[in-house]
């Protein structure tokens, strides 16, 4: 079925809906405005007000009456990711109000990359209670979750998770691509690229602010496979958007389709009770994992998917992943894994194209939100065309999943590396340990000429982990020395307890757990220590001994940072490790609900 069909058949289905009368059995009414009253000791007292104050805004009783959809606003002039939302809020309120339904939007926090210290993950979780907080406050029998930005999404799932009740995520969309001196360029692993250039002193003053220019020539979010990308593709993997609803780049027509269908997509959700429980099932996760891998999507997905999973009692198996990714090729041709960029990817047929490829290793059966599964969704995309973004099976852009979890004596708990962006001479490494001791003594001394450093070296920085930095900062991608980027070494293996944009590539091996800041092995690396990775093995491992490593921790035992007061209090005494999501103890389910992939 076409999106216009689609349309079509969901206003008729929901005009059907509301002409209907309630069965003489039917429970008290407990939606529209109805729902969730504030306590005053008398329920008709609390609508009777909540209807005053309404009606004060120009509502009619007749507009009152209706399914109410909520909207998250998450404009802000500090997020042009989000540059587009007053259109995609008009759009979908006219989805909305085509179904019958009364659309109400409300403002929630934004986050983007560029404007959050001291990382935009120390505010994930904080905008997750937000979501999920107002969800609960407020009277909606749907809530429409317009997010982009790499932390709004996955901020947005987890707190509507909570929240449980029909949520329907709308991705602002990529930015479009720019040009510098004809070469095509687009935020961020071209802002990487040119800095790279810059401190290698490949690129002048001139040309740098010249390129400044170029690289975000629109709204929207990145136009890589960075995170935002990322969490797009996951977002429709799991069946939380509508059709189609990853790709369309923020500034296009199809964008503004995707809303309006979007806003008469959640009044039938709300009709039939479609909760988020019942897309976000284990085979949901699993399939949002084979996604992940596939597009050589950002490592950051990893945690965010386990913090999302987190919320509904469900644990991602790491070691699980791993195996997965053994037999998941990278199929999507985007940078920073390929050379094309999102909006390439949506000329190419979206998600669409993409799970058509990966259909045998899918749970065909998942339900989405448009209340078929995903299956169903599947065929009715119709069938594929010749384009060069998305591989076929047989000839992958990379063999193996993007994504290899590593274990060893340095990182019992694991740590990731992002194999397909990776340069594969430097996958089997043995070297000498440079140690960092945190994000300041990095910047401090990363450019010296003093630092004794080669390329055969492995750099190690310690302390960006979840409580290091706090807030696990992006600071993994750890720069080249600039002693050895001046004379052409291109990519020198990295080690760190936190995060990488997912726009930058490198032999970088992130998330290592536990991290430094709790006492991890990490924290006891020294200058001069010898490190072995191994991708083919799967293995991490500081070549001391353990005494040597257990006489090292009881000389100087760990004290994990602290704080006196507010959220950073609250951050630091509740934040769990990568593994678990970053996410905050008490916001995961209590009872748990069993591993992914279920065994
Ligand atoms: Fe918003 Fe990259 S900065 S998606």
């Amino acid at each position: 079925m076409n999106r216009y069909a689609r349309t079509v058949a969901l206003v008729a289905y929901a005009s059907l809906m509301e002409n209907s009368a309630p069965p003489p059995d039917a429970p008290p009414v407990t939606t529209g405005m109805k729902k969730g009253l504030t306590s005053y000791g008398d329920a008709g007292f609390s609508l009777f007000l909540r209807k005053a104050f309404i009606k004060g805004a120009g509502y009619t009783d007749s507009a009152l009456d209706r399914p109410v959809i909520g909207i998250t606003n998450t404009g802000s002039s500090y997020n042009p990711c989000h540059g587009n939302a007053p259109q995609l809020i008009e759009a979908v309120k006219r989805g909305v109000m085509l179904a019958g339904g009364l659309p109400m939007d409300f403002p929630t926090m934004s986050i983007h990359e560029s404007f959050s210290a001291p990382t935009s993950m120390y505010l994930r979780n904080l905008m997750s209670m937000d979501t999920e907080e107002l969800i609960r406050a407020q009277p909606m029998d749907a809530v429409v979750l317009i997010g982009g930005c790499d932390k709004t999404v996955p901020a947005q799932l987890m707190g509507a998770a909570s929240a449980g009740i029909p949520a329907i995520q709308l991705i602002t969309g990529s930015m479009l691509t720019g040009s510098h001196r004809s070469e095509r360029v687009g935020a961020c692993t071209d802002c990487r690229r040119y800095w790279g250039k810059y401190r290698a002193d490949e690129v002048d003053a001139e040309e740098i602010a010249e390129v400044n220019n170029q690289l975000v020539a629109s709204v929207g979010t990145c136009s890589v496979m960075g995170t935002a990308s990322t969490m797009a593709c996951i977002a429709e993997a799991l069946g939380m958007t509508v059709p189609g609803g990853a790709s369309p780049p923020a500034v296009t027509a199809d964008r503004i389709r995707v809303a309006e269908e979007t806003g008469t997509l959640a009044v039938k959700m709300a009709h039939e009770r479609l909760t988020i429980d019942k897309v976000l099932t284990a085979h949901a996760f699993e399939n949002a994992m084979r996604v992940l891998l596939a597009i050589g999507g950002s490592t950051n997905g990893i945690v965010h998917l386990t913090a999302i999973a987190g919320r509904l009692g469900f644990e991602i198996d790491l070691e699980a992943l791993d195996r997965m990714g053994r037999d998941t090729p990278v199929l999507l041709d985007l940078k920073p894994s390929g050379q094309h960029y999102m909006e390439d990817f949506h000329h190419a047929g979206g998600m669409a194209t993409l799970l058509r490829e990966l259909k045998p290793l899918l749970h065909l059966d998942a339900l989405t939100v448009t209340g078929r599964t995903l299956g169903e969704e599947i065929y009715a995309a119709g069938p594929g065309f010749r384009q060069d973004v998305v591989r076929s099976m047989s000839n992958p852009i990379y063999p193996q999943g993007g994504i290899a979890v590593l274990q060893g004596n340095l990182a019992p708990g694991g740590a990731i590396i992002k194999q397909s962006a990776a340069d594969a001479t430097l996958m089997e490494h043995e070297g000498r340990a440079v140690v960092f001791e945190n994000a300041a003594d990095l910047a401090n001394r990363i450019d010296s000429d003093d630092l004794d450093v080669t390329a055969d070296d492995i750099l190690v920085l310690k302390n960006i982990g979840p409580k290091g930095a706090p807030g696990m900062p992006e600071a993994g991608y750890i720069p080249i020395p600039k002693k050895l980027a001046r004379v052409g070494v291109k990519d020198i293996v990295r080690i760190s307890d936190g995060r990488m944009s997912g726009t930058a590539a490198g032999t970088i091996v992130l998330h290592v757990t536990p991290e430094s800041a709790v006492g991890g092995p990490l924290a006891y690396v020294q200058n001069g220590d010898r490190i072995r990775l191994s991708v083919a093995q799967r293995g991490i491992n500081l070549l001391v001994t353990d005494d040597e490593l257990a006489r090292r921790m009881a000389a100087s035992p760990a004290v994990a940072p602290s704080a006196d007061r507010g959220y950073r209090k609250l951050f630091l005494q509740t934040v769990t490790q990568a593994d678990q999501g970053v996410d905050f103890d008490f916001l995961r389910a209590p009872e748990s609900r069993g591993s992914i992939p279920k065994m």
